[in-house]
């Protein structure tokens, strides 16, 4: 029996939809731990491409998907993402969904409040998603969330949106200069969300320590990148969640002894969406290139993501911070055409060289990357299935990355589709 956490070890889009969908095969329970529907998780399954927002990357492996109290819900999205699965013919009825009942909903008041304060701050501006991600983990640390339990009690949320309302209004009209929010529209609004959630509302810390006593293997699905963290990311450049593994256990309500493995996901380049520091950032035609044979637009903005090297001062910073016990190597087959592979093993700063990742925001922008040179393979290599059958040269670059973070690399991703993978250790079987 093993419970694995997936994550994101660079900026996000590393591709943890796929690899999720893929190892829920051999997992019963796959869960959300942090974030909303600032994610964009795409699985792509005989061709046909799926994205969801919000529910666990399990669900078109029929597996019971759980939203943990970690996560920040808008119920009008959610039920959105419902209706579009059932419309696709997969089923998400509450036998295979279940909302923590303490998960903190997003209000109308949170997107406003992010999109005034972006518009207000120009071209200073985060880039966020536009989603209310910050401002409903703001509420929530400074108590004033609105929980699903709440949600669920007509009494309980009329008390809390007569108590949070007024406040916000007047935040919204006299500083960000925006619209206000109807209090009776708003409840009549969310009492058809409830109404609609309700069956799928559970104490899901409960539920998680059911499933292990009965010897079910969970699979943590995290969302965004390490470099997202609120704690450990390119603050403020950053969402507003901790998104490193050890929140799968204060996410979910599970205890470190459960976890067995962490599973870190890295691109065989670099992307980033938004704005902040990105030290192997390329301006050139190589990052055209990769963009385009990368088909690197966000999943939920359409964004043009930023690309650039692969960057294993990043990616250590990862391997520490989450406790990697394994690698997986995404869109490798988008470097196909390229005739040499950098990879940056150090910054310079100042003179000096550098293996960690500056907590100050100017040092990091000033940080040059150090860069080792690869030659590239230039064959198609999204049919191949075996490690062995790679290209001896694609294989060098495998086995460099492994070197630089003494961490192995356990499946190896050549293309969007859920068998365009190499698996060569699946951490469910230890
Ligand atoms: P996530 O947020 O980490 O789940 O990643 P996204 O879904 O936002 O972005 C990853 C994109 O790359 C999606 O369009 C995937 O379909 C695609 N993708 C995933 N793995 C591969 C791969 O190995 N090769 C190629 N070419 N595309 C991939
Ligand atoms: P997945 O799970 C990439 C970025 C935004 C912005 C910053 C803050 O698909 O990898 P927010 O709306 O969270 O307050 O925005 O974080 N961001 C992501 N970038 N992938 C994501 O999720 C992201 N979620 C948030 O672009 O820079
Ligand atoms: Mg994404």
């Amino acid at each position: 029996m093993a419970n694995i956490v997936i994550v994101g070890t660079q900026w996000g889009d590393e591709g943890k939809g796929k690899i999720v969908d893929l190892l829920a095969a051999d997992a019963d329970m796959v869960v959300r731990f942090q974030g909303g529907n600032n994610a964009g998780h795409t699985m792509v399954v005989n061709g046909e491409q799926f994205i969801c927002h919000l529910i666990p990357s399990g669900i078109l492996q029929k597996k019971l998907c759980v939203i943990g109290n970690g996560v920040v819900v808008d119920p009008a999205v959610l039920i959105e993402e419902i209706d579009y699965l059932e419309s696709k013919g997969i089923s998400v009825g509450p036998d295979l969904l279940l909302i923590s009942d303490r998960a903190h909903v997003i209000m109308p008041y949170h997107k406003l409040i992010d999109h005034g304060r972006e518009k207000m701050k120009g071209d200073k501006k985060i880039g966020t998603t536009g989603r209310g991600i910050g401002p409903s983990y703001e509420d929530k640390a400074t108590r004033r969330g609105v929980r699903f339990v709440d949600l669920v009690d007509p009494e309980t949320f009329q008390e809390r949106l007569d108590a949070i309302v007024p406040e916000k209004n007047f935040y919204l009209e006299n500083f960000l200069a925006t619209e206000t929010v109807d209090l009776e529209l708003t409840r009549v609004q969310y009492a058809a969300y409830a109404d609609r959630l309700r069956p799928y509302v559970a104490n899901v810390s409960v539920a998680l320590q059911a499933a292990g006593k009965t010897g079910k293997q969970i699979l943590f699905e995290g969302a965004q990148g390490t470099h997202l963290d609120i704690d450990h990311g390119t603050y403020p450049f950053v969402t507003s969640s901790n998104t490193v593994s050890g929140n799968a256990c204060s996410g979910s309500g599970v205890g470190p002894k459960d976890i067995h493995g962490v599973i870190g996901i890295v691109k065989a380049y670099t992307t980033r969406v938004g704005a902040g520091p990105f030290p192997s950032e390329l301006f050139d035609d190589i990052g055209n290139l990769l963009q385009k044979t990368g088909a690197e637009f966000g999943a939920t903005t359409g964004r043009k993501r930023r690309c650039g090297w692969l960057d294993t001062v990043i990616l250590n910073n990862a391997v520490r911070l989450n406790g990697l016990t394994g690698l997986a190597i995404t869109k490798l087959d988008v470097l196909d055409e390229l005739d040499e592979i950098k990879i940056c093993v150090a910054y310079e700063l100042k003179g000096r060289r550098i293996s960690e990742v500056p907590a100050n925001l100017n040092h990091l922008a000033a940080c040059q990357p150090v860069y080792e040179t690869l030659p590239g393979w230039r064959k198609d290599i999204r049919g191949i299935r075996r490690f062995a059958d790679l290209p001896a040269v694609a294989r060098q670059y495998l086995e460099r990355i492994e070197a630089l973070t003494g961490v192995p690399i356990q499946i190896i991703s050549v293309g969007p589709g859920r068998e365009e993978t190499i698996v060569t250790h699946n951490p469910f079987h230890r």
